[in-house]
């Protein structure tokens, strides 16, 4: 361990280099001590400690050494050159792996996700030490780091791939506290995140994001546009629900009605517009009873005739029917 002895002898140092003042003296005597003692509070085997006593009954422990984080090469990582291995991560690890008189408890050592004793913060702030850079600065005071959320509630360290970085497998973490979106993906018309060709982070970005919702783009719509770029426009006849937000009409997860709408057309569109638009138009069945039916009826949908209802580009587009 390279680098905690030249922690220890650069302490040393400092105890050897103070007899000027007295009071000064005493302060660096203190911050020397305490060097050692952080020092001191690593283990001195590193993970050949650690491995020692977990192997044994922890199987995905050694995942690890294939995944970057256990990378010798990478000077960054936890297992590159003078850095502190597992207790990069779990904290000064020798008094819990030291020896412990028989009936005491083994002192605690930093643990990780919702369930450990150690506070959120200071777990999150175990891993923010290397990923402040780029994850940090969009994860403070998102809607995530403020309802204290750790990182490890997503992440996982140990097996050899971590679930969130694979679309295919990164929901079923989110779940866990989003069950009403799980349901709503459940639904007949949903989009394909159960065969995993969507995932959440196609739409989202977990750490945090400038927009509402944490999106990827500043507005639903630049979020949609995407993948359905067709629906962009600018169009001569445009459709004023479908420029404001998809999701007037659209559930974007998934819904019971087909295209993921939120109601089923024309109960869907006549929640917006009022029958008085149409020449004649008989909505209750006395108007059927007498035969007098009109075609706005009879067809069932406003679509039939409607068809373009995200905007027309064509010429006489205006009633989005061509
Ligand atoms: C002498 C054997 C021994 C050594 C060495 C050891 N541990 Fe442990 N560790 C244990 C035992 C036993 C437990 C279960 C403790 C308990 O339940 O109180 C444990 C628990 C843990 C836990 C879970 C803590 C929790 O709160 O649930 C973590 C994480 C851990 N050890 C990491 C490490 C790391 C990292 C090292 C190396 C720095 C290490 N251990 C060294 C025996 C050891
Ligand atoms: C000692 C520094 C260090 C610590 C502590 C650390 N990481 Fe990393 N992490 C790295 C490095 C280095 C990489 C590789 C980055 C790269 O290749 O660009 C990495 C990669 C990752 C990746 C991507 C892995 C992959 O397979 O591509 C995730 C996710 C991650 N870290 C999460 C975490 C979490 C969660 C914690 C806390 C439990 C944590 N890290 C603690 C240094 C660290
Ligand atoms: C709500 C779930 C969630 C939380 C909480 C979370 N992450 Fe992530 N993280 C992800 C997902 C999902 C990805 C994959 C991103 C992608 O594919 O676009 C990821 C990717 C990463 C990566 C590697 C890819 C990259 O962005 O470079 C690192 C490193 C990382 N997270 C670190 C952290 C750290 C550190 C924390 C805690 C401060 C944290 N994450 C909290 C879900 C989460
Ligand atoms: C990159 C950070 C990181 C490093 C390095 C790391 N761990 Fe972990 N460890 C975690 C996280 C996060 C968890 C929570 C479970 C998971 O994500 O797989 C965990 C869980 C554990 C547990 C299980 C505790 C329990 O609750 O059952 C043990 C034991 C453990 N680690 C030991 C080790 C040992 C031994 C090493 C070194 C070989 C090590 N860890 C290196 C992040 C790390
Ligand atoms: C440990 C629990 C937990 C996990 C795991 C989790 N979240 Fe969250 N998430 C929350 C909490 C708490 C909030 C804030 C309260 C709320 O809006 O429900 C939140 C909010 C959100 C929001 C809404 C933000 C807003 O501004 O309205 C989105 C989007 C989100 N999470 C996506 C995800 C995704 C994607 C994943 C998986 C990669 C995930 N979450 C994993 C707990 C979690
Ligand atoms: C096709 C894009 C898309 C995908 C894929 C997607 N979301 Fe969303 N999600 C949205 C939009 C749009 C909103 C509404 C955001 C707003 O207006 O605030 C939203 C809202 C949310 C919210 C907050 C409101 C609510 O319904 O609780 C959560 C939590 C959430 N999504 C989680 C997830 C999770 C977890 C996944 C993956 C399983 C996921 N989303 C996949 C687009 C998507
Ligand atoms: C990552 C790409 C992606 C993004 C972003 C995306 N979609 Fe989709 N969308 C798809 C795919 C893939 C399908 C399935 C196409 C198929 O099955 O042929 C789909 C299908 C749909 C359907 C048709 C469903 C059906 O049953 O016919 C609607 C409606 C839809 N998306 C609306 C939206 C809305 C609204 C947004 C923005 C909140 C959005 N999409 C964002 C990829 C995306
Ligand atoms: C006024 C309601 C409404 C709004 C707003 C709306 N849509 Fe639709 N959308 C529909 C209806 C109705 C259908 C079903 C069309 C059909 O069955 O022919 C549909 C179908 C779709 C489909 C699948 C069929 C196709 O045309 O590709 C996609 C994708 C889609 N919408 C995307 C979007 C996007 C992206 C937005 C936002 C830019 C949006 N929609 C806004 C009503 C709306
Ligand atoms: C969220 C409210 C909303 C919903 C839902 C909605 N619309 Fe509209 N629609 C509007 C608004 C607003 C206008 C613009 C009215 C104007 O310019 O006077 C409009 C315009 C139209 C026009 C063009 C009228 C014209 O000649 O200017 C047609 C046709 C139309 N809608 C049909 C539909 C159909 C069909 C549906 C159901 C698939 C639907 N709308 C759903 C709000 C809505
Ligand atoms: C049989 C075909 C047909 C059906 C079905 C139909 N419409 Fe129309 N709609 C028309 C025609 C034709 C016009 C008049 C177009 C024009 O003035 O150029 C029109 C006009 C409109 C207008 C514009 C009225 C205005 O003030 O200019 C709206 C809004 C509209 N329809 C909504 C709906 C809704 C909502 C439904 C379903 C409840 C529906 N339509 C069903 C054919 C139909």
């Amino acid at each position: 361990m390279l680098f905690r002895l030249s922690v220890l002898s650069l302490a040393l140092l400092l105890i050897g280099a103070v007899h000027s003042s007295p009071a000064f003296a005493q302060a660096e005597e203190q911050a020397a001590e305490q060097a050692e003692e952080q020092a001191a509070s690593y283990s001195r085997r590193g993970a050949d400690g650690c491995i020692g006593c977990h192997r044994r009954w922890e199987v995905p422990l050694m995942g690890i050494f294939e995944t970057p984080h256990g990378n010798p090469h990478d000077p960054r990582s936890p297992f590159g050159e003078k850095q502190l291995q597992c207790e990069a991560c779990h904290g000064p690890g020798d008094a819990h792996g030291g020896r412990v008189a028989r009936g005491d408890p083994r002192p605690p050592i930093i643990n990780f996700g919702s369930d450990a004793w150690t506070p959120i913060p200071q777990q999150n702030a175990m891993c923010l030490q290397c990923h402040e850079g780029h994850v940090g600065e969009q994860w403070a005071g998102s809607a995530h780091d403020v309802n204290t959320v750790a990182c490890a509630d997503c992440h996982s360290s140990h097996p050899v791939k971590d679930p969130m970085l694979d679309k295919r497998t990164q929901s079923e973490a989110c779940y866990a506290c989003h069950a009403n979106v799980e349901a709503h993906f459940m639904k007949p018309s949903a989009h394909p995140v159960r065969q995993g060709q969507v995932g959440c982070t196609d739409c989202h970005k977990p750490h945090g994001s400038d927009a509402d919702g944490l999106l990827v783009r500043s507005t639903v719509n630049e979020t949609c546009f995407t993948c359905h770029a067709e629906k962009r426009g600018p169009l001569v006849w445009e459709h004023a629900p479908v420029v404001e937000d998809c999701s007037n009409c659209h559930d974007p997860h998934g819904a019971v009605h087909p295209a993921m709408l939120t109601r089923r057309p024309p109960l869907l569109c006549q929640s917006c517009h009022t029958p008085s638009g149409h020449p004649s138009v008989p909505y209750d069945s006395n108007d059927l009873a007498t035969g007098s039916a009109s075609p706005f009826l009879l067809s069932g949908n406003c679509l039939s005739c409607h068809t373009q209802v995200h905007g027309s580009n064509h010429p006489s587009g205006k009633a989005l029917m061509r």
